[in-house]
């Protein structure tokens, strides 16, 4: 294993001193004065491949960028972008390397990194990739068929979390080939979830495809057995099951278990973290639904990201640099939250992902040595698509008290052939943005709206996978940044496990078993809701 990059608790570092200073003298100059600085727009309007970042409508000039730069600088930024690729153990609690690159990497990128058993990690992510784009192929063309010898046209994705976010974005970002087999996503488990999927498909044309890198994950679990059971009961035959069930997972034993062939088990690795796992098998809906080409341009634009993410200087590095402003925004603004806003009907689910994102990873308060942080970590990350938000939260945004930090993503050409549509979502993507900066004074107060919200705008060229692959990798790696500058580890999630572990009790609780060394509210909430088994 590389190294790891030397970093420390920002606030001590001498570019945040002077961030602050210059943030208490921020409240004195007004956004539209600022865009009057050519040089300025200039440095925060930065291209990369598929999109454009404009952060030009944030709410700060050039010595707050030198500065925000210069606190990269101080917390070796470039070096830990450096050490990421290397394969160094970025995930010092797992003790794991975060190598998700590496799925979408191209034969030599990640040559000569080898796993934690140091067996070589590029030969097994090619073997699977083509495994992918193989299975895609002959579900697609009818070869693979079902046990009683009819093709397939129903895949049942179950998995949540990392295993369910991206493919799901994806598959509705990019939509369907014309006679292409169904997704479904299931995840909840709530059964309503798998009971209104179950209703539309038929047992012998249908692929369930298990997606969890745990193989334990108790909705996914559920979910699993719930989709067996009932194949079985219309099926008849246990042997069926091979022919109708397949895995992704890190967990073969678990999934041979549950009754997957290995050959139908697609591998995951600890290298990998669910949520950074979307171009792994992980992505089958998508090479499914989608089409093996679609799947290959998805990892094509995040590779793109990669590489412009390694080897721009940090000025014009579009990650870190979204990173940078989010530093500005939420340490330095007061921004508690962060609006994502998709004028995009197609990326309506991108704030769900995003949410999962950068919330499981930089929602921390401990440095990576185990110390308190000292400065807040990642806000609250929230959001909706363009226009519909308009008439539903934007009211908050422009008169609420509360500062919030938002990012604008607008797609230069529409796929459809409504072009006043496509020219009306862009006027009001753009009205949104300048509304949030100017504010509109008003002798009525009630009518006076501030201004001076600062955001920025992601432009995409089109909604394609390639775009739309750029745009994830974009988010990957802003997430790292603002963890190697908050100084926190950005791929444990700790954090979700006691919750998983206080469920385990209550299930048997409801099912009729002493709930007596509970709390007063949770047996309360019990005896409620008790229904032991007739
Ligand atoms: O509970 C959180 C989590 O572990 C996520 O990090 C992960 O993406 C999700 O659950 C699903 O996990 P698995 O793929 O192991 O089922």
């Amino acid at each position: 294993m590389t190294d790891l990059y030397a970093a420390t608790a920002p606030e001590q570092q001498p570019a945040w001193q002077t961030l602050t200073r210059l943030a208490a003298e921020a409240g004195s100059r007004s956004i539209a004065r600022l865009l009057d600085d050519d040089a300025r727009n200039r440095r925060l309007w930065v291209p990369a491949p598929g999109i454009t970042l404009d952060g030009s409508r944030q709410r700060l000039d050039a010595a707050v960028l030198d500065a925000l730069l210069a606190l990269a600088a101080q917390q070796n930024l470039q070096a830990a972008i450096q050490a990421l690729f290397a394969g160094a153990e970025v995930n010092g609690t797992e003790r794991r390397p975060a190598l998700h690159m590496a799925l979408r990497g191209q034969p030599g990128d990640f040559a000569g990194i080898v796993d934690a058993g140091g067996q070589a990690i590029e030969p097994a992510v090619l073997e699977t990739r083509r495994r992918v784009l193989d299975l895609a192929r002959s579900v697609r063309d009818g070869s693979l068929r079902g046990h009683s010898g009819k093709a397939i046209r129903d895949l049942v994705h179950i998995g949540i979390g990392g295993s369910h976010l991206g493919p799901e974005l994806v598959s509705e970002a990019i939509g369907p080939t014309p006679g292409a087999p169904r997704c479904h996503f299931v995840a909840n488990v709530d059964g309503d979830a798998l009971a209104s999927v179950l209703a539309q498909v038929d047992p012998e044309t249908t692929l369930f495809l298990v997606v969890s890198k745990s193989f334990s994950t108790l909705e996914t679990q559920v979910n699993a057995r719930s989709s067996r059971s009932w194949f079985l009961e219309r099926t008849g035959s246990a042997g069926a099951v091979e022919h109708h069930f397949m895995a992704v997972t890190a967990n073969v034993g678990a999934a041979a278990e549950f009754g997957i062939s290995p050959t139908r088990v697609f591998p995951m690795w600890d290298w990998v973290g669910g949520r950074y796992s979307l171009w792994s098998a992980v992505g089958l809906p998508v090479a499914v639904g989608c089409g093996p080409e679609a799947f290959s341009r998805l990892l094509d634009g995040a590779r793109a990201m990669d590489r412009h993410f390694l080897e721009s200087p940090l000025a014009d590095n579009a990650p870190a640099l979204c990173a940078l402003l989010d530093i500005w925004n939420s340490n330095f603004l007061g921004a508690g939250c962060h609006a994502v806003l998709p004028y995009a009907h197609r990326l309506r689910r991108l704030p769900d992902y995003l949410q999962q994102l950068e919330m499981e990873s930089n929602g921390k308060s401990v440095q990576r040595d185990g110390r308190p942080v000292g400065v807040h970590t990642m806000p609250v990350v929230w959001g909706g698509e363009g226009t519909n938000g308009q008439h539903a939260f934007h009211q908050l945004l422009h008169q609420g008290t509360r500062a919030v930090s938002a990012d604008f993503v607008l797609v230069a050409d529409a796929d459809h052939e409504l072009p006043d549509h496509h020219r009306w979502l862009l006027a009001n993507g753009i009205a949104q943005s300048q509304a949030l900066m100017a504010g509109q004074a008003n002798d009525d107060p009630h009518r006076a709206v501030a201004g001076e919200h600062g955001s920025n705008t992601l432009l995409l060229d089109r909604l394609d996978p390639h775009s739309l692959g750029a745009l994830l990798a974009l988010h990957e790696h802003r997430v790292f940044c603002q963890g190697v500058i908050w100084n926190i580890n950005s791929f444990d999630q700790w954090g979700v496990e006691l919750g998983k572990r206080l469920a385990l009790p209550i299930f048997d609780q409801l099912g009729g078993a002493p709930a007596a060394t509970q709390d007063a509210a949770t047996r309360r909430l019990v005896g409620r809701l008790r229904r032991p088994p007739h």
